[in-house]
C-alpha cells in the first residue's frame, strides 16, 4: 500500500470532514470491483475515470513539502482543455453505484468521503456556506499534498430536492447557488479531485446541478444472468458454511422458478433476501437440536416474496411512507411467517 495513504489520513481530514458523511481510507474498504456481479460497462467507465485520476498527480513531490507551492504553480496542464472530472452516479437503491465507487477507490489508493447531501442542505441552512467551503477546502489541502481524493455526493436529488420544497426558495436557493459556485472554484484547479454524485431520481435534479457532471453512468436492474449469479454465490455460501445447508425439497421450484420470481429486484434485495432466509432458519430450527440449519424452498422463496412485498408497499407508499418502511424493511416482522 502506498505509504501516502494511511490511518493518520483519516485522523488528520476526519475533524473537518466528518460531520458531512463517511471517511474510507482504501485499506478500510472490505469489497473490489470484482466482488461485484455484472456492471461490466459500468465498470469500464469507472475505471477510467480513476485511471485519468491517477495521472492528475503522478509527479507530485509527495515528500518535499518546500516544492508543493511551485509544482502547483508551473504543472503543465494534462489536457489541451480543462476537463471537469466528475460522474453522476444514476440507478434505483441497491444496484451497487456507493459500493463500486468505493471498490475503485480501494483499488485505485484514493481515500473517498461519501457525503450526505442533506448533511450539507442542513449545513446551508444552518450554520452557513462556511463549514461547507471547509470541506471543499480540506479537499483541495489534502489534494495538493497527497494526491487524487474522491469526494462522493450521495442522494444529490436531496438539493434540488429541499430547492423545491422550501418554503424560503429564495434563500435556499441563494446558498445553493453559492455551494456550486465554490465547486466550480474548486474544480477549475485542475486538482486531482474526483467528483462523483450519486442519485435515484435524476428527473428530480435541477440543470445547475446535471451542469456539474461530466459523465453520467447508468446503474439497472441486474439481467437475468447477473442475478443468477447474484443468486449462486449466494447458495454457495451457504453450501461452504459447516453449519448450514440448502435443500430444494419442493420439485415444482427450481431456478427457473427463481429467476422469473426475482425479476425485479436488485443486488441489494437478494442479498436482503438471504439474510431473511437465513435468519429465519436460523431461528426455526433453535431448540431443536438439529446441528444443521437447513434452507428449503419454502423458506427462500418466502424470502423472496417477502422482498418483493416490501418493494411493492415502498413504491405504492407516499414519500413518507417509503422513508419509513424502507428504514424497517428488515425488521423482525418480515422474517416471520
Ligand atoms: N451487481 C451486484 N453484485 C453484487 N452485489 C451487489 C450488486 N449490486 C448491489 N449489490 C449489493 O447490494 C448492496 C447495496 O449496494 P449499494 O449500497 O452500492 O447500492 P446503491 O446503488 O448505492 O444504493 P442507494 O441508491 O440506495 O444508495 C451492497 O451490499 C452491494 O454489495
Ligand atoms: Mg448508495
Amino acid at each position: 500500500m502506498n505509504s501516502n495513504v494511511d490511518e493518520n489520513l483519516k485522523t488528520e481530514i476526519e475533524k473537518n470532514l466528518g460531520q458531512f458523511g463517511e471517511i474510507y481510507i482504501p485499506s478500510k474498504i472490505k469489497l473490489k470491483s470484482k466482488d461485484l456481479f455484472g456492471l461490466e460497462k459500468q465498470k469500464s467507465l469507472l475505471n477510467s475515470f480513476f485511471n485519468v485520476l491517477k495521472h492528475y498527480s503522478e509527479d507530485i513531490p509527495y515528500n518535499d513539502s518546500s516544492l508543493w507551492d511551485k509544482y502547483w504553480e508551473s504543472k503543465t496542464d494534462l489536457f489541451p482543455i480543462p476537463i471537469i472530472l466528475s460522474s453522476l452516479l444514476v440507478g434505483p437503491p441497491g444496484t451497487g453505484k456507493t459500493t463500486l465507487a468505493k471498490a475503485f477507490a480501494k483499488e485505485f489508493n484514493f481515500p473517498i468521503i461519501v457525503v450526505f447531501s442533506n448533511a450539507l442542505i442542513g449545513s446551508l441552512l444552518g450554520e452557513s456556506l462556511n463549514r461547507v467551503k471547509n470541506l471543499l477546502h480540506q479537499a483541495e489541502t489534502y489534494a495538493k499534498k497527497k494526491g487524487p481524493i474522491i469526494l462522493f455526493f450521495d442522494e444529490i436529488d436531496a438539493i434540488s430536492g429541499e430547492r423545491s420544497n422550501m418554503s424560503d426558495v429564495g434563500e435556499i436557493k441563494r446558498m445553493v447557488i453559492s455551494f456550486l459556485q465554490e465547486l466550480d472554484l474548486l474544480l477549475e484547479k485542475n486538482l486531482p479531485i474526483g467528483i462523483i454524485g450519486a442519485t435515484n431520481h435524476p428527473e428530480q435534479l435541477d440543470k445547475a446541478v446535471w451542469r456539474r457532471f461530466t459523465f453520467k453512468i447508468d446503474f439497472p436492474i441486474p439481467s437475468d444472468s447477473v442475478r443468477m449469479e447474484l443468486i449462486n454465490n449466494f447458495l454457495k455460501k451457504i453450501k461452504n458454511h459447516p453449519k448450514f445447508e440448502v435443500k430444494f425439497d419442493n420439485k415444482d421450484v427450481t431456478l427457473e422458478t427463481i429467476r422469473l420470481l426475482t425479476n425485479s429486484l436488485t443486488g441489494a434485495d437478494i442479498e436482503r433476501a438471504f439474510q431473511i432466509a437465513i435468519l429465519q432458519c436460523f431461528n426455526k430450527e433453535q431448540g431443536t437440536g438439529a446441528n444443521i440449519y437447513t434452507i428449503d424452498t419454502n423458506i427462500l422463496i418466502g424470502a423472496f416474496k417477502s422482498v418483493i412485498n416490501i418493494n411493492l408497499d415502498v413504491n405504492e407508499g407516499s414519500e413518507e411512507n417509503k422513508a419509513d418502511k424502507s428504514y424497517s424493511g428488515s425488521s423482525s416482522t418480515e422474517v416471520s411467517d
